[in-house]
């Protein structure tokens, strides 16, 4: 899989440095097909069009915005779309959004004409530090997460934090967590760094989502198809992919992903405390820090068997045995840690 070229912005804004790569000869005969959900497309895509000129006689798609629509029926229409505007394999699809619309974009991409070509141009936190890199897409099957998908990279990631000015709040912490995560298992300083910001309510600088950006990058190139070291990213999401499932499929206004993965790293912290080396106090202020920026939902003590279960259908368990990404201390992350069902459940029982 070859790497994304990333944009950041230097003394150039990203869009315009998107601007001069798509005048290229490379992209002399791409047709643009922009892919947004309503919220990107009311947001984003004024700022995008009359920012880079290639884009302006593109045409658009649109999909409605949420975990609940990142399913095959919603990439069947597209592809039903894609073959009605006759999309060839010089046409490049371009996700303005999330990571549901890069996910979907992407998964869209990777299969239509056995893989066309698709720039993420991601426009939450989570999307710019996480999500719109590292080739990985995906649909969700009923509330089972991401689990029908290819490897199929972008050519091209713009990180333009613009974007960042519409984003709700919600979205915007949801995205800390999961740039937490990135910190925590790659850059043990920078991640006290952030731990200071967070804890003094101080905004993060960009210069921090660009680091946790190359660290993604930087581990998504050592191991693309994700078997050995990219697992590391996968820290709090055994635990915070079930508690995301479950909380899909139960509630009202469900739990975000990176909300669900911030409960998921406490649990984990846990587990890491109990089956490697993480220092209590390390456990102490990971928690701090998630119940400073979000309310902990409470949930109900019928549900452990229930939580097991999407564990249990989650891609991270081969066999019987599931297997967790814990941290021996920060920056040392440790990946296939089997763990049984019973400290599964005591990690859980202690979330509560
Ligand atoms: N492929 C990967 O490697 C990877 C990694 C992490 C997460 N993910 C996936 O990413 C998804 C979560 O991504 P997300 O948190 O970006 O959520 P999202 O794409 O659902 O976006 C969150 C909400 O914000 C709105 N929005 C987006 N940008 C906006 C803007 N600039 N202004 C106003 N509103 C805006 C969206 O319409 C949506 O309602 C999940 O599906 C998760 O599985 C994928
Ligand atoms: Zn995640």
């Amino acid at each position: 899989m070859k790497p994304s070229k990333i944009i950041f912005p230097s003394r150039q804004s990203s869009l315009s440095q998107l601007n001069r790569i798509l005048k290229g000869k490379k992209y002399s005969d791409a047709r643009y097909y922009i892919l947004t959900d309503e919220n990107t497309s009311q947001h984003c895509l004024a700022l995008l069009i009359s920012k880079v000129e290639a884009l302006q006689e593109s045409e658009f798609l649109e999909i409605e915005s949420g975990e609940s629509n990142k399913t095959i029926d919603i990439a069947s229409q597209l592809w039903q779309a894609l073959l009605e505007m006759d999309v060839d394999s010089n046409s490049i699809i371009v996700n303005l959004g999330g990571g549901m619309v890069s996910d979907m974009g992407g998964f869209v991409a990777a299969a239509y004409h056995r893989g066309i070509r698709y720039i993420n141009i991601p426009t939450t936190l989570l999307a710019m530090t996480d999500a719109a890199i590292g080739g990985k897409t995906a649909v969700n099957i009923g509330e089972v997460k991401n689990q029908i998908g290819f490897f199929h990279s972008a050519e091209i990631v713009c990180i333009e934090p613009d974007f960042l000015t519409t984003l709700p709040d919600r979205e915007y912490t949801a995205g800390i967590f999961e740039m937490m995560k990135t910190l925590m298992v790659g850059d043990p300083e920078l991640y006290n760094l952030f731990c200071t910001k967070l804890l003094n309510g101080e905004a993060l600088p960009m210069d921090m989502v660009k680091a946790a950006a190359q660290i993604k990058a930087a581990v998504v190139k050592a191991d693309p198809y994700d078997k050995g070291i990219r697992k590391m990213l996968n820290w709090g999401h055994t635990l915070g992919h079930a508690i995301e499932s479950y909380s899909l499929s139960h509630d009202q206004q469900p739990l975000l992903h990176g909300e669900a993965i911030a409960l998921g790293m406490i649990g984990e912290a846990y587990l890491s405390t109990k089956k490697l080396n993480l220092d209590n106090e390390e456990y102490n202020r990971i928690k701090n820090i998630v119940s400073k920026i979000i309310n902990v939902p409470q949930y109900a003590l019928g549900t452990l068997p229930e939580l097991i279960n999407y564990i249990k259908a989650d891609k991270k368990k081969s066999g019987n045995t599931i297997y967790c990404t814990l941290l021996n201390q920060i920056g040392e992350p440790t990946i296939d840690v089997a763990v049984s069902e019973n400290e599964i459940c005591d990690a859980l029982m202690n979330l509560r």
